[in-house]
Protein backbone atom coordinates (compact mmCIF):
# COMPACT_ATOMS: atom_id res chain seq x y z
CA UNK A 1 0.00 0.00 0.00
CA UNK A 2 1.21 3.22 -0.78
CA UNK A 3 1.70 6.05 1.92
CA UNK A 4 -0.76 7.96 0.18
CA UNK A 5 -3.31 5.41 0.50
CA UNK A 6 -2.19 4.48 3.70
CA UNK A 7 -2.75 8.41 5.10
CA UNK A 8 -6.12 8.02 3.76
CA UNK A 9 -6.92 5.08 5.62
CA UNK A 10 -5.59 6.70 8.57
CA UNK A 11 -7.47 9.98 8.65
CA UNK A 12 -10.80 8.55 7.79
CA UNK A 13 -10.29 5.81 10.68
CA UNK A 14 -9.35 8.93 12.82
CA UNK A 15 -12.86 10.81 11.71
CA UNK A 16 -14.84 8.24 11.60
CA UNK A 17 -13.30 6.53 15.17
CA UNK A 18 -13.86 10.04 16.52
CA UNK A 19 -17.57 10.32 15.11
CA UNK A 20 -18.87 7.08 16.60
CA UNK A 21 -16.61 7.37 19.88
CA UNK A 22 -18.58 10.56 20.40
CA UNK A 23 -21.98 8.69 20.30
CA UNK A 24 -20.31 6.28 22.78
CA UNK A 25 -19.90 8.82 25.34
CA UNK A 26 -23.50 10.64 25.30
CA UNK A 27 -25.00 11.35 28.74
CA UNK A 28 -21.44 10.99 30.29
CA UNK A 29 -19.58 13.50 32.04
CA UNK A 30 -15.68 14.00 31.74
CA UNK A 31 -13.80 16.34 29.58
CA UNK A 32 -11.74 15.21 26.30
CA UNK A 33 -8.24 14.93 25.70
CA UNK A 34 -6.13 15.10 22.18
CA UNK A 35 -2.57 13.87 22.68
CA UNK A 36 -1.44 15.15 19.73
CA UNK A 37 -2.17 18.69 18.05
CA UNK A 38 0.06 18.50 15.27
CA UNK A 39 -1.57 20.19 12.76
CA UNK A 40 -4.77 20.73 14.43
CA UNK A 41 -6.91 18.68 12.38
CA UNK A 42 -8.35 15.66 15.14
CA UNK A 43 -8.40 18.81 17.66
CA UNK A 44 -10.94 20.93 15.12
CA UNK A 45 -12.56 18.07 14.31
CA UNK A 46 -13.59 16.89 18.05
CA UNK A 47 -14.47 20.72 18.81
CA UNK A 48 -16.89 20.65 15.65
CA UNK A 49 -18.00 17.19 17.32
CA UNK A 50 -18.40 17.88 20.90
CA UNK A 51 -18.61 21.72 20.97
CA UNK A 52 -19.89 21.42 24.45
CA UNK A 53 -17.38 19.77 26.17
CA UNK A 54 -14.11 20.93 27.22
CA UNK A 55 -11.37 19.48 24.81
CA UNK A 56 -7.94 19.05 26.17
CA UNK A 57 -4.81 19.01 23.61
CA UNK A 58 -0.97 17.97 24.59
CA UNK A 59 1.69 18.31 22.48
CA UNK A 60 5.41 19.37 22.79
CA UNK A 61 5.06 22.08 20.23
CA UNK A 62 2.39 24.58 19.27
CA UNK A 63 2.59 24.41 14.90
CA UNK A 64 -0.99 23.79 14.40
CA UNK A 65 -2.90 25.85 11.63
CA UNK A 66 -3.27 29.32 12.97
CA UNK A 67 -6.95 28.47 13.12
CA UNK A 68 -7.33 25.28 15.06
CA UNK A 69 -4.81 27.08 17.94
CA UNK A 70 -6.95 26.14 21.36
CA UNK A 71 -6.81 28.19 23.90
CA UNK A 72 -4.25 28.66 26.44
CA UNK A 73 -5.83 26.97 29.57
CA UNK A 74 -6.52 23.96 27.13
CA UNK A 75 -3.21 23.63 25.95
CA UNK A 76 -0.87 21.04 27.55
CA UNK A 77 2.13 21.82 26.13
CA UNK A 78 5.38 19.70 27.12
CA UNK A 79 6.57 16.15 26.91
CA UNK A 80 3.55 13.51 27.69
CA UNK A 81 5.16 12.57 30.70
CA UNK A 82 5.24 15.69 32.53
CA UNK A 83 1.75 16.86 31.23
CA UNK A 84 -0.50 13.85 31.75
CA UNK A 85 1.09 13.36 35.83
CA UNK A 86 -0.39 17.25 35.72
CA UNK A 87 -3.49 16.33 34.09
CA UNK A 88 -3.66 13.51 36.96
CA UNK A 89 -2.55 15.70 40.04
CA UNK A 90 -5.34 17.89 38.85
CA UNK A 91 -7.70 15.07 39.10
CA UNK A 92 -9.13 15.40 35.54
CA UNK A 93 -12.03 12.57 34.90
CA UNK A 94 -11.12 12.21 30.97
CA UNK A 95 -14.08 10.67 29.36
CA UNK A 96 -12.71 10.67 26.13
CA UNK A 97 -8.79 10.22 25.04
CA UNK A 98 -7.49 10.01 21.51
CA UNK A 99 -3.93 9.40 20.95
CA UNK A 100 -2.37 10.29 17.93
CA UNK A 101 1.40 10.36 19.14
CA UNK A 102 3.88 9.18 16.96
CA UNK A 103 6.21 10.03 13.73
CA UNK A 104 5.70 6.75 11.80
CA UNK A 105 8.40 4.55 12.72
CA UNK A 106 6.49 1.75 13.50
CA UNK A 107 8.67 0.29 16.61
CA UNK A 108 9.71 3.75 18.11
CA UNK A 109 5.55 4.83 18.36
CA UNK A 110 4.17 1.15 20.20
CA UNK A 111 7.10 1.62 22.35
CA UNK A 112 6.08 5.18 23.63
CA UNK A 113 2.51 4.48 23.39
CA UNK A 114 3.07 1.07 26.02
CA UNK A 115 5.43 3.46 28.41
CA UNK A 116 2.78 6.14 28.44
CA UNK A 117 -0.26 3.77 28.82
CA UNK A 118 -0.02 3.06 32.98
CA UNK A 119 -0.02 7.19 32.85
CA UNK A 120 -2.92 7.92 30.55
CA UNK A 121 -4.77 5.69 32.58
CA UNK A 122 -4.36 7.99 35.81
CA UNK A 123 -6.50 10.90 34.04
CA UNK A 124 -9.54 8.59 32.72
CA UNK A 125 -12.88 8.43 34.12
CA UNK A 126 -14.11 5.18 35.08
CA UNK A 127 -15.60 3.78 31.71
CA UNK A 128 -13.88 6.19 29.03
CA UNK A 129 -13.20 5.31 25.58
CA UNK A 130 -9.83 5.75 23.84
CA UNK A 131 -9.30 5.66 20.54
CA UNK A 132 -5.94 4.99 19.49
CA UNK A 133 -3.83 5.09 16.52
CA UNK A 134 -0.70 2.56 17.99
CA UNK A 135 -2.08 -0.30 20.32
CA UNK A 136 -1.91 0.65 24.64
CA UNK A 137 -1.09 -1.00 27.34
CA UNK A 138 -3.43 -1.91 30.20
CA UNK A 139 -7.17 -1.19 28.73
CA UNK A 140 -9.81 -3.46 27.67
CA UNK A 141 -9.98 -3.50 23.80
CA UNK A 142 -13.23 -2.74 22.26
CA UNK A 143 -15.03 -3.57 18.34
CA UNK A 144 -15.41 -0.14 17.00
CA UNK A 145 -17.05 1.31 14.06
CA UNK A 146 -17.57 -1.61 11.28
CA UNK A 147 -15.81 1.37 8.85
CA UNK A 148 -13.01 0.75 10.39
CA UNK A 149 -10.30 -2.32 9.84
CA UNK A 150 -9.21 -4.06 13.12
CA UNK A 151 -5.65 -2.72 12.75
CA UNK A 152 -6.14 0.20 11.70
CA UNK A 153 -7.28 2.39 14.99
CA UNK A 154 -8.06 0.88 17.86
CA UNK A 155 -10.69 1.55 20.42
CA UNK A 156 -10.24 0.06 24.50
CA UNK A 157 -12.40 1.11 27.50
CA UNK A 158 -10.80 2.36 30.60
C1 LIG B 1 0.82 12.66 14.28
S1 LIG B 1 1.04 14.22 15.04
C2 LIG B 1 -0.57 14.62 15.62
C3 LIG B 1 -1.52 14.99 14.50
C4 LIG B 1 -2.78 15.69 14.97
N1 LIG B 1 -3.63 14.84 15.80
C5 LIG B 1 -3.56 16.23 13.80
O1 LIG B 1 -4.68 15.73 13.53
O2 LIG B 1 -3.08 17.18 13.14
C6 LIG B 1 1.88 13.77 16.52
C7 LIG B 1 2.20 14.94 17.44
O3 LIG B 1 2.54 14.39 18.72
C8 LIG B 1 3.57 15.14 19.31
N2 LIG B 1 4.27 14.23 20.23
C9 LIG B 1 4.76 12.99 19.96
N3 LIG B 1 5.27 12.42 21.06
C10 LIG B 1 5.08 13.32 22.07
C11 LIG B 1 5.40 13.33 23.46
N4 LIG B 1 6.02 12.27 24.02
N5 LIG B 1 5.08 14.39 24.19
C12 LIG B 1 4.46 15.47 23.62
N6 LIG B 1 4.13 15.53 22.31
C13 LIG B 1 4.44 14.47 21.54
C14 LIG B 1 4.42 15.63 18.14
O4 LIG B 1 5.06 16.85 18.47
C15 LIG B 1 3.40 15.79 17.01
O5 LIG B 1 2.98 17.12 16.86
Amino acid sequence: MSRLDSMLRRLSAQRDGLNWAVAQIAGHPGEVLDMGLGNGRTYDHLREILPDRRIRVMDRVLACHPSCTPPEADFLQGEAEVMLNHLANEGAQIILAHYDFGRGIKEEDVAEAARLSPLIARVLAPGALLVSGQPLVGFEQISGPDTIARDRYLFYRA
